[in-house]
């Protein structure tokens, strides 16, 4: 018998990020905006495969994750952009989502940045969208905040806006701009207790969160420089001053959120060391107790030796600036 069955699909691949300025605290959340614009790097070897079928013999959406089928919040945090992509589209066709890290799933690795913009790239392709990268930026955003810095390749400049048709990422530089690396020291396999969607809600009891929006009114402008005039020494002062201050608004807010562990601390102490025999490493820290180590190219070997000889440090991956969002070319699905 002849099917009708119509069938639109794509694959895209996508990296996650580290925010060197974070972004912590949502004017809305539902739309995700920030309250602060934000600077990060794509990690290369941190990337997400997202394949969307849309599929007209399908009763309902599917999503699988890492081999598992995801139901709940989860879920539905992938149906809604996949909703919003049907309702720009005019597509009116469930689809199977099917969606894989390159790294393991238990590094305690934010996936959902690399999760989301592959998520935007491929449903907005399969429909048949042609979205500019702005756009992109925008309905990734729309799933994870971070997301819309992983469309573009290398570094990118998330400015805040001030509704969602003027909240987006744009490329602040290419990834051969600068020859730094970022070695993620995993200490925790586990899940995080507390999510960043929660961190972002509690963000707003910390006594302390409008003196950091005060600060980064100063630090912010001084990052941009320092990545652009590749500053490395100024650039990593100010990543680890950010990164310590997004961790005290954690630990101030109400209920107190202490991301980090005994471990992290570890590996912060090491990364002291190592400047104190003169390798220029510096840590930052997400919403999660594994450190990111940023350094050049060329003390990657030392940096890596060093954190592996830590008990706590269970494994590292290194990075280089990676690309961005992009379909896969030989689409087997
Ligand atoms: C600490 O983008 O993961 O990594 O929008 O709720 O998904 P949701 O939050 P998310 O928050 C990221 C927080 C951070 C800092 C950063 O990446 O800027």
């Amino acid at each position: 018998m002849k099917s009708n069955n119509l069938i639109y699909k794509a694959t895209a691949i996508a990296p996650a990020n580290i925010a060197f300025i974070k972004f912590w605290g949502k004017k809305d959340s539902q739309l995700n905006i920030p309250f602060n614009d934000s600077i990060s790097m794509n990690l290369n070897r941190c990337q997400t495969k997202t394949y969307v079928k849309f599929n007209s013999e399908l009763k309902d959406d599917v999503v699988i994750v890492n081999k598992k089928r995801i139901e709940g919040t989860e879920k539905n945090r992938v149906v809604a952009i996949l909703d919003k992509v049907r309702k720009m589209s005019g597509l009116r066709m469930f689809a199977e989502v099917v969606s894989e890290n390159d790294f393991p799933s238990n590094a305690g690795i934010a996936s959902s940045a690399s999760a989301f913009s592959a998520l935007a790239l491929a449903a907005s392709v399969a429909s048949g969208l042609g979205l500019s990268k702005k756009d992109l930026s925008i309905l990734a955003r729309l799933g994870s905040g971070s997301a819309c810095r992983s469309i573009y390749d290398g570094f990118s400049y998330w400015k805040k806006g001030r509704d969602s048709k003027s909240s987006f990422a744009v490329q602040f530089a290419k990834p051969d701009f600068w020859d730094v690396a970022d070695i993620v020291a995993v200490v925790d396999t586990g899940r995080k207790k507390t999510s960043s969607t929660e961190g972002h809600n509690q963000a707003l009891t910390s006594p302390y969160f409008k003196t950091r929006l005060n600060e980064l009114k100063i630090r912010t402008p001084l990052l941009k420089k320092a990545l652009l005039d590749r500053n490395f020494q100024k650039f990593g002062e100010l990543v680890e001053e950010e990164a310590v201050s997004l961790h005290v608004c954690a630990m101030t807010s109400k209920p107190p959120i202490f991301y980090w562990n005994r471990g992290t601390m570890e590996v912060i102490e090491t990364v002291f060391g190592l400047r104190s025999e003169g390798i220029l490493a510096y840590f930052t820290i997400d919403a999660g107790p594994n450190v990111h180590v940023i350094c050049r190219n060329k003390n990657i070997k030392r940096v890596e030796k060093n954190l592996k000889k830590l008990k706590s440090v269970l494994f590292t991956i290194t990075n280089k600036p990676g690309l961005g969002a992009r379909l896969e070319k030989n689409d087997n699905n």
